[in-house]
C-alpha cells in the first residue's frame, strides 16, 4: 500500500533511526522528514540515505502552522510519527520556556495541522506520538514499575512539557475522533546521541581523558533499551497498534547510573587497548541535578503480549556496539563538538 509519512524530529537521534528503517524497509511509502535542525538535528545522522527516492527532507519548525499546514497539503500525509522535542532534562532546567513552545505548542500545531487537513476522513490515518517514561514521574527503590495505567506525575520542565502534549493527543482523540497513539519509552542508547546525555558524553569524554560528571551519588536508576529496539517498536504500533491505545516500551534493563558508568569505562578503556583501570580516575562525583528522579522502570508486557514486541539485544551487546561505533565514528562526534555542522546548516538551508 502506498503512504505518505511525516516523520517529524528525523535528524534527531531517535527519529534518524526510524527514517533510516521506514526508508529501507518500505519502498513503497513515501517518507517525509521533517525537522526544524536544533542544535540537536544532524543530517549526518542520515547521510546513508539521503537520496533514496521515497525520501523527503523539510526543514521547518512544528510551531510554524502555516508551513505545517502546506506540507499535510503537498504531501498528502496520511500517517504522522511524531518525535520532533526538546529532548534534555538539563537544558529544560535552564530554559523552559523553549520547551513548552515546542513540546507543548508543537505537538498541537501538528495536531491541529492534521485534523483540517483529514477533514474527519479518518480511514486509514493516524497520528503518532512518541513520548517518554519521565511523564510518570520517579519511583522508589521497591521493584514498582509504570504500567500505561500510572497516574502522569512529571518533575521536570521537559517532563511536564511531554505529559502535556500527550493530553492533547489525547484529546484529539476524545474531542474530534482523530485516530491517535501514544507510546512511553524508556532511556534510549546506541549510535547518533547527541553527546550531551549520559552514554555518548562519557564515552567521548573517556576518549579524551576528561572528567566524568556523576550527579549526586550516582545512585538513580534508568532503564536503557537499544535505539533500534525502540525503532522497530515504532514501526509494529505505527501499523498494527490500536487506536487510542498507551504501549510503554522499555528493556526490561534497570542500571544504577554508577554502574553503567563503570561497565562504560571499562569497555572504552577495553576498546582503546588502554590497561584495565586507566579511566576509573575520571568518574567525578557532582552536584546533583535540581529535582533529580531516583528510579524510572517501565513494564512493557503489554506490547510484548499484545504485539509480540521484545528487545531483541541483551545489554552487553548493545553497549559493546555503541562504544564501538562511537569510537569508529569520532569524526561525527568532532564535527559536533567543534559546532561544524551548526555552521554547515546555516549557510545550506539560510534561504529557504
Ligand atoms: P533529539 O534531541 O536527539 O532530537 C530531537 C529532534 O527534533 C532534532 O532533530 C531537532 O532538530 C528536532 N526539533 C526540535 N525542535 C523542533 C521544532 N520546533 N520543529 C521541528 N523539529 C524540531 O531527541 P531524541 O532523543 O531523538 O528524542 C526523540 C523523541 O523521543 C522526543 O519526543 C523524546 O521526548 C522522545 N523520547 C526520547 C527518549 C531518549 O532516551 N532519548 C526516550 C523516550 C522518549
Ligand atoms: P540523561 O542521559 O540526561 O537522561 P535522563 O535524565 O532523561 O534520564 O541522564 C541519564 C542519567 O544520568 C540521569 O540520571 C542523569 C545522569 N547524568 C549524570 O550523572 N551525569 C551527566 O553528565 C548526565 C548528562 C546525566
Amino acid at each position: 500500500m502506498k503512504r505518505n509519512i511525516l516523520i517529524t524530529g528525523g535528524a534527531g537521534f531517535i527519529g534518524s533511526h526510524v527514517v533510516r528503517l521506514f526508508v529501507n524497509k518500505y519502498p513503497e511509502y513515501r517518507i517525509i522528514n521533517l525537522d526544524k535542525l536544533t542544535y540537536a538535528g544532524n543530517l549526518a545522522n542520515l547521510r546513508d540515505i539521503e537520496h533514496a527516492p521515497n525520501y523527503t527532507f523539510v526543514r521547518a519548525d512544528i510551531c510554524d502552522l502555516e508551513t505545517i499546514r502546506e506540507v499535510f497539503r503537498r504531501y498528502e500525509i496520511d500517517g504522522v510519527i511524531h518525535l520532533a522535542a526538546e529532548s534534555h532534562v538539563d537544558r529544560s532546567i535552564k530554559d523552559p520556556f523553549t520547551f513548552a513552545r515546542t513540546n507543548v505548542m508543537g505537538t498541537l500545531t501538528l495536531l491541529q495541522a492534521a485534523k483540517e487537513y483529514w477533514n474527519e476522513a479518518w480511514e486509514g490515518k493516524r497520528f503518532y506520538h512518541i513520548s517518554t517514561d519521565e511523564v510518570y514521574g520517579a519511583l522508589e527503590f521497591d521493584g514498582s514499575l509504570f504500567t500505561e495505567e500510572t497516574r502522569y506525575n512529571p518533575h521536570s520542565p521537559y517532563s511536564a512539557a511531554k505529559a502535556s502534549s500527550d493530553h492533547f493527543v489525547r484529546a484529539y482523540h476524545d474531542t474530534y475522533g482523530m485516530p491517535t497513539i501514544v507510546t512511553n519509552c524508556s532511556n534510549n542508547y546506541g549510535p547518533y546521541q547527541f553527546p550531551e546525555k549520559l552514554i555518548p558524553l562519557f564515552i567521548n569524554n573517556i576518549r579524551h581523558s576528561r572528567p566524568l560528571p556523576v550527579y549526586g551519588t550516582g545512585e538513580n536508576v534508568r532503564d536503557w533499551l537499544y535505539v533500534e529496539d525502540h525503532a522497530r517498536a515504532i514501526d509494529l504500533i505505527f501499523h498494527r497498534g490500536k487506536i487510542a491505545e498507551t504501549y510503554n516500551i522499555g528493556g526490561f534493563n534497570e542500571w544504577k547510573n554508577i554502574d553503567l558508568i563503570r561497565v562504560i569505562v571499562k569497555t572504552v578503556d577495553r576498546l582503546l587497548g588502554n590497561p584495565e583501570g586507566t579511566s576509573d580516575k575520571l568518574i567525578t562525583f557532582v552536584t546533583d541535578r535540581a529535582g533529580h528522579d531516583l528510579r524510572y522502570a517501565i513494564d512493557a508486557s503489554k506490547l510484548k503480549r499484545e504485539l509480540g514486541w521484545e528487545p531483541s539485544l541483551q545489554f552487553e551487546e548493545g553497549i559493546e556496539k555503541t562504544v564501538r561505533w562511537y569510537l569508529e565514528n569520532q569524526e561525527w562526534m568532532d564535527q559536533i563538538t567543534s559546532g561544524e555542522y551548526e555552521k554547515y546548516y546555516d549557510s545550506m538551508y539560510k534561504n529557504r
